[in-house]
């Protein structure tokens, strides 16, 4: 099964426990985010909170501002099988906040 559309849109149809593995390469958060707003947003999703960036990223794609927030990876975790897989890919800068939105997730 193919679905072409918005990641947060699909993955609420799918059932949970239903995927054997996630495969992604998502946006890399290629805006101007300074080390403050770095640190608001962690702070954000540490207390379960959301964080919107501001501005836009590479070649001014707002999809692009900043990394997806925990909420997408706890989607990607209600619908992988016990023992599924997840591959993402990220950029060494970023692997901060990625590793932080897994932890957040538990994932
Ligand atoms: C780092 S790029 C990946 C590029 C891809 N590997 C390629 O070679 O074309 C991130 C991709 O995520 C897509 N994207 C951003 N937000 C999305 C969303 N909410 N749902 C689905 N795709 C999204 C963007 O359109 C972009 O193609």
């Amino acid at each position: 099964m193919l679905i072409n559309g918005d990641c947060f849109e699909a993955l609420q149809d799918l059932a949970d426990s239903s995927i054997e593995a996630v495969v992604t390469d998502p946006p890399y958060g290629l805006g101007a985010c300074t080390p403050a707003q770095v640190a608001e947003c962690l702070q954000a999703w540490s207390s379960g909170k959301t964080w919107k960036p501001k501005g836009s990223g590479f070649m001014g794609k707002a999809w692009d501002a900043w990394v997806p927030p925990p909420e997408l990876w706890r989607e990607v975790l209600r619908v992988l099988k016990p023992g599924g897989a997840r591959s993402c890919v990220c950029r060494v800068k970023n692997s901060g906040p990625y590793g932080h939105e897994l932890e957040a997730c538990r994932v």
